[in-house]
């Protein structure tokens, strides 16, 4: 590769260390994973770095054996770290758990017991259904001890979305909960994992939390509450852990795409760990002293790298939350920042934006000093919420590190790197990749797009931290990232790299939303609107959204024999619930007679979101019927003036 192609500027990049690391990362790839990788306790080192004779299915760390329950936990029983905290957990309605790195591994090692007597082996997934409480990251732990592959099912999610994850991975053992606490509400956990479980032949015992305490049902021979099982386990049980080639499965995450079905990304052990360790590290570095909080729910990546793997490798205390941020007031989070000392915060620019719509009254109410470092994830930050999460939580002092990567990435792939050599900050930029990352923003044609151009954003070579496949679906996982340009990772977003070597992430160049920062694939939305027997056709669009970035809404075409009408369209938004989820919930629902095509058929989007921005709508000279986009508009309009003053 030649100096001038290397993504750094002199100019803004005057300090060398960051710069060396990433030129050797990438000229001398083995080498300098090789060195990196011994942060890491294996049982046996590997035979090869990394084998590319297959590509796109890079393996790292060939012929390594290790666990990651081991690495998590029991390599700090021999050093100071035993007796200091992994978690420091608090549930919604403020009560408090700590954990040592000790008590944990006691934990850990009875729930393996658990379901090595459930018969779980090494290879066999368990499917975790759980809140934010501590038995979702000791369930990771156990399972992983033994070998065992988590898919993890965000809460929120719906039975069907559940079921649907059960299935793909054939699932032995489910791990759910009575219910969690919401703004004070129960969330009957279990009575929608039954509804799941009642059509996944796959699961054969279920263990369930008591946390909410109400009474549910169990099914005789198959559901065990966890505190009965695990009365029943001897206090000091030990489980060895399962010696594990680093190229295996580890998890799988469902992730949505561009086509109806999500995705199962699948991660590898060592490559994965490699990576969690060195991005935390560089990014954060969090040290003994600190209390490093990532307000990600362990059911996305964020939450299995930066709440689980990532921290307990490092030996971090981690602070984890079960509540909503304005719950029981909108102080919360400062409220509990102030209380435990926390010192780094990695969070949401749409948290950021919901607490620049409480006011700052609420933060300055309380004592942030202990906070060292601030974080953003999800979504780009754009510059008004960095300017105020910089100046109300950070006093302007604190740099803020926005980490740019995705579910199949692992961790950080462009972020500024306060443990490595900090940047200077430019607000909304992820600036500079991290070693071992090398993007590049491509035209169309698969050429490197001018400066200050946008185009693509695109990964040029393989890094450890890269999913391996998606779970039973090679095929597929060839297609949609090395599919457009060979040999080349498609990250599916826009970015831009400016004159100083900066890259900007501009959104998704697909068609997934991001709402909050969850991912929704739009393809998704429609498949279940269709599937409601009042709609036989569906378009869903992005809208930008003051708060969430973005927000779903569907254009529909209903059956004949259905009339529009208010009640419709809730029980449309209620069918999207109780399908996919209440993340997944529209904005809109606009009915109307016909959607925008060309002659050939083809959907013209371009003209919804034109509707839905105001914009003028541009050429329609291939549009099949005309009037069809003016009456689309006046319904549209109708509707938005509706919702407008419902706010
Ligand atoms: O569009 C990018 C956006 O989130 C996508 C990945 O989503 P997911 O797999 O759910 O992972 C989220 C947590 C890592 C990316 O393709 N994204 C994530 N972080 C940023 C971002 N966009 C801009 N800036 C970020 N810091």
């Amino acid at each position: 590769m030649s100096e001038a192609s290397l993504p750094f500027n002199e100019k803004i990049f005057p300090r060398k260390l960051l710069k060396e690391e990433w030129e050797r990362s990438i000229k001398k790839t083995e080498e300098y994973w090789a060195e990196k990788a011994k942060a890491i306790s294996w049982f046996k080192t590997w035979d090869k770095v990394l084998d590319d004779s297959n590509p796109p299915f890079y393996r790292w760390f060939v012929g390594g054996i290790l666990n990651i329950c081991y690495n998590a936990l029991d390599r700090h029983l021999e050093t100071p770290r035993k007796h200091q905290l992994a978690y420091i957990w608090e549930g919604e309605p403020g009560d408090v758990r700590t954990f040592t790195y000790y008590q944990i591994y006691r934990e850990v090692n009875k729930l393996a017991q658990i379901l090595k007597d459930f018969g779980l082996k090494k290879g066999d997934r368990v499917a975790v259904y759980l809140p934010m409480i501590p038995e979702l990251p000791i369930t990771l732990l156990a399972t992983t001890r033994l070998g065992g592959i988590h898919t993890v099912v965000f809460s929120g999610f719906s039975a069907e979305a559940l079921a649907d994850r059960i299935n793909d991975c054939q699932a032995k053992i489910v791990i759910t909960a009575d219910g969690s606490y919401r703004r004070g509400k129960i969330v009957p956990l279990k009575e929608t994992a039954d509804r799941a479980l009642a059509n996944t032949p796959t699961v054969e015992k279920v263990i369930v939390v008591k946390r909410t305490g109400q009474q549910i049902p169990m099914k005789e021979g198959r559901d065990h509450y966890y505190h009965e099982v695990m009365a029943k386990v001897a206090p000091n049980a030990y489980v060895p852990p399962e010696p594990m080639e680093a190229t295996e499965p580890l998890f799988i995450l469902y992730t949505s795409g561009t086509t109806g079905k999500p995705k199962g990304v699948q991660h590898g052990i060592g490559g994965y760990l490699v990576w969690a360790y060195w991005t935390l590290k560089w990014g954060f570095s969090p040290n003994e002293e600190d209390i490093w909080w990532c307000t990600a729910d362990i059911g996305w990546i964020t939450g299995h790298t930066y709440n689980v793997y990532a921290p307990l490798a490092l030996g971090t205390t981690s602070f984890i939350f079960e509540g909503t941020p304005d719950y029981p007031a909108c102080d919360r989070w400062w409220e509990m920042i102030e209380r435990h000392g926390i010192t780094i915060l990695y969070t949401t620019p749409t948290a950021i934006r919901m607490f620049m719509r409480f006011g700052e009254e609420w933060v300055n109410k309380h004592d942030l000093s202990t906070l060292r470092l601030l974080g953003s994830v999800g979504e780009a930050i754009n510059p008004e919420a960095w300017k105020w999460y910089y100046r109300v939580i950070g006093k302007e002092k604190l740099p803020i590190i926005d980490t740019w990567w995705q579910t199949e990435t692992g961790g950080f792939m462009i972020s500024p790197l306060a443990g490595l050599e900090l940047v200077p900050l430019k607000p909304g930029s992820a600036t500079n990749p991290l070693p071992g990352v090398y993007p590049e923003v491509y035209n169309e044609k698969g050429e490197i797009a001018p400066i200050s151009t946008r185009g693509f954003l695109v990964i040029k070579a393989p890094w450890p931290g890269m999913l391996e496949t998606l779970w039973k679906d090679p095929e597929r996982y060839k297609q949609t990232y090395f599919g457009r340009w060979p040999n080349t990772y498609y990250t599916g977003d826009y970015a831009v790299k400016d004159p100083d070597g900066y890259f900007w992430l501009l959104g998704r160049a697909d068609e997934v939303l991001k709402v909050a920062g969850h991912r929704i694939g739009t393809v998704e939305l429609e498949s279940e609107l269709v599937s409601h027997p009042a709609v036989s056709e569906a378009a869903v669009m992005g809208k930008e959204d003051p708060v969430k970035g973005e927000v779903p809404v569907a254009f529909v075409v209903l059956r004949s024999g259905y009339t529009p009408s208010e009640e419709l369209r809730q029980q449309l938004v209620q069918h999207i619930r109780s399908t996919i989820g209440p993340i997944a919930t529209p904005e809109a629902i606009v009915i109307v007679n016909k959607l925008p095509k060309t002659r050939s058929g083809k959907i013209m989007r371009r003209l919804l979101k034109a509707v839905l921005v105001g914009a003028a709508l541009g050429d329609i000279s291939t549009l099949e019927d005309e009037a069809s986009v003016e009456d689309i508009k006046a319904t549209y309009e109708e509707l938005r003036k509706q919702i407008e003053k419902k706010q």
